[in-house]
């Protein structure tokens, strides 16, 4: 949530801290400023909505200084509007936050003692003013903002600019990620490594609790006790083109596009030609594990219930999936012989990562599946896997789920194998089912033009359900979180078994119903479900492979044809016709498909 970001440089700041904000703005676009220093003078812009918005504003006012911090903001405390826009100022103080200050009730109840009042709703204006207050008691800005650092609670990082100080910045990190950019006499602070990839790509990593006083010099690290650190600094290589949108209309069109490519890396970096499955260090012997505990947010956590089925038929490992936020107040029991598994694109969701710590010293193994690996899941887990999708910047995550499901698929063949449950020949069958994956995903993919025609009439729905059966079950949330999240119509999913106890009452001849079923084991089950939507004029969208489609299409609304896959793999394949589906959906009905209304990529927040 929210982006935060900071140059001590030797050029204009201002077009350096829009550029970094742009790569920011998936963290968050509720608004957006910056602020500067210039020949000793603290000034600031600030714009509600989208970062354009700020950038129309410093075409008519603009801010002159070298040295500056800009933010993009998800709101938290206080509505959208300029006055609750960062960079917050009190004084010669200007702050830029990510996260929550979680006592800022009781540190404005003591600057109100003082005499101070906020002028906004927001939690960081308390950082600004305890800042100024502690200047104004004669200690220097570097001082003065140690000493604020040590009274706040909660989740954050920060970076602070100081009016008269034109080669300061005070950067600190405690529970939301913070990078530092090496330049040459520059220096640049950022939420992430994107931000800052056309500035440097030497990055080092604040850790936990670490504050940092930059100067164009360099930086100099201390850790929550104040002791001076070294942190690693490190090369780290993201192409500028990952960040752009290759000629196509929105970041999630190429994501969706890219999935081919994207799962053929995690095959060939995962998979040997010989057939291996080749994790990295330390390794997890599943004969040792007696139950997996997975825990995730959002698609993450739906990736985790497809594994469910795969662990459990395939590896006869019982598997237990909860949503971060849950587990982590529910003060589950972990036994010793625990495998406790964490999937998270970001690697940086606050829940997740709670869950995680809670784990930590109690499960026998912390794994982690994470698209970010300087992420912190990646960091606080035993071992991590990347899941190779590259940076996904689309807020709906499509490539990403597509990835998690085929590095936790190749953990399920491996844990079956430990465990001696597979034999060598059905082994191979599904390693050769995975192998065919990118391109009956890309075969997927020239659906697309078929499905803009269905989610054409879908765009005109109020409610829409998602069924599924089997590993389709976990897809059919997926599908229905797909598309409220990007189309904000109203979706839900449930197992296609389920539907007569109770929401088959809410079908009639305006309710669409997507159902997912390739011809597996299930589809004589599913098509009965079906049949039984369609009794009550529902309007089935019904998605399977040809032989399906010839048995069980009469009468339906509409159709989308997928090859035919294995029953295992299918909830990945069958993963693609539902982003499509969401996706064209949301462009017929003009919303904001890359930034939708309300949310933000990475949830760094409770
Ligand atoms: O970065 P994470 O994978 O931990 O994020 C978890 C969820 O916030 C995320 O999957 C969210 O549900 C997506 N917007 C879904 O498209």
């Amino acid at each position: 949530m929210c982006g935060i970001v900071g140059v001590l440089g030797n050029h204009e700041a201002a077009p350096i801290l829009v550029e970094a904000l742009k790569r920011l703005e998936y963290r968050g676009y509720d608004s957006a400023g910056i602020a500067t220093v210039n020949g000793g003078t603290l000034d600031r812009r600030r714009a509600v909505g989208k970062l354009v918005n700020l950038g129309d504003l410093l075409v008519h006012e603009p801010l002159a200084g070298k040295s500056g911090i800009g933010h993009t903001r998800w709101a938290t405390h206080g509505e959208p509007n300029v006055g609750n826009a960062h960079p917050h100022r009190s004084g010669p103080v200007a702050v830029v936050h990510n996260g929550i200050i979680e006592n800022f009730r009781e540190l404005r109840a003591e600057l109100a003692a003082e005499g101070l009042t906020p002028s906004t709703d927001t939690d960081t204006e308390t950082v600004a003013m305890l800042t100024e207050h502690h200047m104004n008691t004669g200690l220097s800005p570097t001082d003065a903002a140690i000493k604020t650092l040590g009274k706040l609670q909660g989740a954050f990082a920060l970076a602070f600019l100081f009016d008269g100080e034109d080669d300061l910045m005070i950067a600190a990190r405690r529970g939301s990620p913070l990078a530092i950019g090496y330049g040459d006499t520059e220096m640049f602070v950022g939420s992430d490594a994107i931000a800052l990839s056309p500035l440097t790509d030497r990055i080092s990593y604040l850790e936990e609790g670490d504050y940092a006083i930059v100067t164009r010099a360099g930086a100099r690290v201390f850790d929550a006790q104040g002791t001076a650190v070294e942190r690693e600094i490190r090369t780290i290589q993201i192409s500028s083109a990952s960040v752009d949108k290759g000629g196509h209309k929105h970041f999630m069109a190429k994501e969706i596009a890219e999935q081919p490519a994207v799962i053929a890396d995690a095959l060939r970096h995962y998979l040997s030609p010989t057939g291996d499955i080749n994790l990295p260090d330390p390794q997890i012997d599943f004969a040792t594990v007696d139950r997996i505990t997975m825990v995730a947010c959002g698609t993450a956590y739906l990736a985790c219930l497809t594994a469910k089925y795969w662990f459990e038929q395939i590896a006869r490992l019982p598997v237990e999936v909860d949503v971060a936020s849950e587990f982590r107040y529910r003060e589950p029991p972990i036994p010793a012989r625990n495998l406790a598994l964490f999937v998270s694109q970001s690697g940086e969701t606050a829940d997740t990562l709670a869950a995680l710590r809670y784990c930590t010293g109690k499960a026998a193994r912390i794994a982690s599946v994470v698209n970010v690996p300087e992420s912190s899941i990646a960091r606080e887990s035993d071992v991590a896997l990347p899941i190779l999708a590259g940076v996904e910047i689309g807020v709906a995550s499509t490539k990403a789920f597509t990835c998690q499901l085929t590095v936790l698929f190749l953990l399920a063949i491996k844990a079956a194998t430990d465990r001696g449950e597979i034999t060598p020949e059905q082994r191979e069958d599904h390693l050769s089912q995975l192998r065919r994956l990118p391109s009956l995903i890309a075969e997927a993919l020239e659906q697309s033009d078929a499905v803009r025609e269905t989610a054409r009439k879908l765009a005109n729905a109020r409610d829409v359900l998602f069924l599924g059966r089997g590993p389709l079950y976990p897809l059919a949330h997926e599908g229905a979180l797909k598309l409220k999240e990007i189309s904000y119509i109203h979706a839900e999913a449930y197992a296609s078994g389920e539907l007569k106890h109770g929401p088959i009452a809410l079908i009639d001849e305006n309710v669409p119903v997507v159902v997912m079923a390739p011809r597996d084991a299930l589809f004589d089950k599913t098509v009965s479900n079906m049949q039984e939507v369609m009794a009550r004029k529902g309007k089935v969208i019904l998605i399977s492979d040809r032989e399906g489609l010839a048995e069980a299409s009469q009468g339906v609304w509409d159709t989308i044809e997928m090859p035919d896959v294995s029953d295992a793999v299918a909830p990945i394949l069958y993963a693609i016709p539902a982003q499509l589906l969401a996706y064209h959906t949301a462009v017929a009905k003009g919303t904001d498909v890359d930034q939708p209304r309300n949310l933000a990529k990475s949830v760094t927040v409770e």
